[in-house]
């Protein structure tokens, strides 16, 4: 816009605005904390407190959504499905994630396999799948406020000795309103007080149905424990991914979602993303949330370097300027001029959207200031 408000220009400096208004008048600009001034005068005022103002490129270039996302059904390829897994705590469900992936552990991979990122991918019939695990119910939720859709299929974990627990109707919940499908893995089979048919019964007050009762949900019974069922669990997910027909054009620039970031003391700012459009490459400049950078290095889930990844790719990522966070929408631009600038202008939004978040502070509360 090219001005701002005398009450915003003092926020962002984070000085008060009678303060900004006192010096505003020794400039001979006579202003209210409402009052909008212009380029030059935010220019001397935060000159005067030391910080350099750049000027910005305009809202329209800034937002993601203003991308146009068509594609040309011919341009459109399968993709592996995104699985997430959830239930009650205890259920079983970190096990049944380890149990997938040691079944599909290939001999070269056996010894070096260690779960760098909260997601990973297992290849079943030459078909791949990819298992989300950071997505707790929490983070889940966080996502989908944020407007994240990450997930293509639900598994809702149900302990066969258990029941319905309230995580468990939370994950139910979670997964309709995403309106992805959902497969019930009833697990611990293997326990002597399992108990089947209670579970299914108490999922028909959720209206899951299973398909021999008339419905039309997935009920497979597996032990995590004992590897039972597993092969026709992961035959169900692909089944699925079948029906749905997954796709997506590995050829532009990637779209990703942060699923995780921290602050790693060697390598820096690192994030764990799933590519879900396009081919991310080494090299390639990206916006992640508010934060930008240049690819530097991309490891997968079994700790191999990678230069490309394409779409459903879960990948740890080095290269970014800061820390980004969760639920955070990922994208690659032509340049890192263009992307930083972007990052910017998200950070100046986002902290202008904070600032009308807080207080709004009038004039009689400026004046008993003064
Ligand atoms: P949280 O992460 O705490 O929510 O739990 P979780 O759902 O990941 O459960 P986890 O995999 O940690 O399993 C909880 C306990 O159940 C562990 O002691 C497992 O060994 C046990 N368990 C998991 N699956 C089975 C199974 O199929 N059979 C039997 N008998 N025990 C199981
Ligand atoms: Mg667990």
């Amino acid at each position: 816009r090219g001005t701002m408000t005398v009450g915003d220009l003092a926020k962002l400096l984070h000085k008060d605005a009678s303060e900004v208004i006192k010096k505003l008048i020794f400039l001979g600009v006579m202003a209210t904390i409402n009052q909008e001034i212009d380029m030059d005068a935010i220019h001397l005022i935060a000159s005067d407190y030391g910080v350099e103002v750049e000027v910005k490129i305009p809202v329209e270039e800034d937002s993601f959504e203003t991308v146009e996302e068509t594609d040309e059904d011919e341009n459109l390829v399968a993709r592996p499905p995104v699985v997430t897994i959830m239930g009650h705590v205890d259920h079983g469900k970190t096990t049944l994630l380890d149990a997938i992936r040691k079944t599909n552990v290939t001999g070269g991979e056996a010894g070096g396999i260690t779960q760098h990122i909260g997601a990973y991918q297992v290849e079943i019939n030459h078909k791949k799948i990819t298992f989300l695990d950071t997505p707790g119910h929490e983070a889940f939720t966080l996502m989908r406020a944020r407007g994240a859709q990450v997930t293509d299929i639900t598994i809702i974990v149900v302990a066969a000795d258990d029941g319905i627990m309230p995580q468990t109707v939370e994950a139910i919940n979670h997964a309709k309103a995403a309106g992805v499908p959902i497969i019930v893995a009833v697990n611990k089979i293997d326990k002597p007080e399992a108990n089947v048919d209670k579970i299914k019964q108490e999922m028909t007050e959720y209206e899951l149905v299973p398909e021999e009762w008339g419905g039309d949900t997935i009920f497979v019974e597996v032990s995590a424990k004992q590897r039972i069922g597993l092969e026709g669990l992961l035959e169900m997910i692909l089944l699925v991914a079948e029906v749905n027909d997954y796709k997506a054009n590995p050829n532009k620039r990637a779209r990703a979602t942060v699923i995780e970031a921290e602050l790693d003391k060697g390598k820096g700012p690192v994030a764990r993303i799933l590519v879900q459009h396009g081919t991310l490459k080494i090299g390639d400049a990206f916006v992640a949330g508010n934060c930008f950078g240049r690819v530097r290095a991309m490891v997968n889930d079994k700790g191999r370097r990678l230069k490309e990844a394409g779409p459903s790719t879960p990948i740890e990522i080095t290269g970014l300027t800061e820390v980004p966070q969760a639920g955070d929408p990922f994208m690659v631009f032509e340049d890192e001029r263009k992307a930083r600038a972007i990052a910017d202008r998200r950070s100046i939004k986002q902290r202008q959207s904070e600032m009308g978040a807080n207080t709004r502070v009038t004039l009689d509360d400026l004046y008993s200031h003064i």
